[in-house]
């Protein structure tokens, strides 16, 4: 990892998954034992079609599934009952609709809500709520109610909402998804400078390549493919064989040297 970001060479990964398997209580096996290491600082993209498990894998990084088979841990810590408190501050988890996020009267109240619940008060608790909202572009916002504000900037404050807790990793379940086109540009600014580590659900090949080096393919309960997204990208076959494609007209750049 080159630049200023944060380097994880001495520090535990921000998130290990070990043979995870799970099925819903009907029985549809969606996880069938997925593996994956993610370093601290690292950007990765988690790609796959509908119905691969991304969001199930998602939802056991916070405990709101629990592992059928196999283990979660966030900086070493365990997914487990007795761990969930912690777990929950570390994995700042972005839903794909704001609207599961965001309940309280007013932005203020939605952002202070996390940092308040770890006893946060006063000055400090003002900081973190101003600091998340100013990373987001969204201070001018403080004291509006949620439900006026449009999607995009309700997205950008579900995203200061975690950013609040100061997680270890932030995990995003499509991001992109009913963006417009400067929104989606301006999410992507935000990402690119926050210095956190970030997995990100998305089926916007190209947001992949802009924004994370490394990525998983997820397909039929198992990570199909995990490497640098440019050569994922650029491997026809592999994207044909897990229902991925690109846009219309849109080539992967040649690498630079
Ligand atoms: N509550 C549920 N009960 C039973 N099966 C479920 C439930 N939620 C999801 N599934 C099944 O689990 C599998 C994985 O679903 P999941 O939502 O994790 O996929 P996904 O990769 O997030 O897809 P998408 O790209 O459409 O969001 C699918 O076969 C789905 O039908
Ligand atoms: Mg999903």
């Amino acid at each position: 990892m080159t630049g200023p970001r944060m380097t994880g060479a001495d520090s535990p990964p921000s998130l290990t998954v070990s043979r995870l398997a799970y099925a819903y209580p009907d029985g549809t096996q969606a996880l069938f034992g997925v593996d994956l290491t993610i370093r601290r600082g690292e950007r990765v993209a988690l790609l796959g079609p509908n119905g691969a498990g991304k969001t199930t894998l998602v939802m056991h990084l916070n405990g709101i599934l629990t592992a059928g088979h196999g283990t979660v841990e966030v900086a070493g810590l365990p997914v487990r009952k007795d761990t969930l408190l912690e777990i929950r501050r570390r994995v700042g988890l972005v839903f794909q609709d704001p609207d599961d996020q965001l309940f309280m009267p007013t932005v203020r109240d939605d952002v202070a809500f996390g940092p308040a619940n770890l006893g946060l008060r006063g000055d400090e608790l003002d900081r973190r709520v101003c600091d998340a909202l100013t990373r987001v572009g969204m201070l001018d916002a403080i004291d509006r109610p949620p439900h006026h504000l449009s999607f995009g900037q309700r997205r950008r404050v579900a995203v200061a909402t975690v950013l609040a807790m100061e997680p270890e990793i932030l995990v995003l379940d499509e991001p992109s998804s009913n963006l417009d086109p400067a929104s989606r540009r301006e999410l992507a600014d935000i990402l690119k400078s926050l210095d956190v580590t970030v997995l990100m659900v998305t089926h916007d090949l190209p947001y992949a390549l802009e924004l994370c080096e490394r990525s998983l393919i997820l397909s039929g309960g198992v990570i199909a493919a995990d490497g640098a997204t440019h050569s994922l990208l650029a491997d026809a076959g592999l994207l044909a064989a897990h229902r991925l494609e690109l846009p219309y007209g849109f080539a992967v750049p040649a690498l630079q040297e």
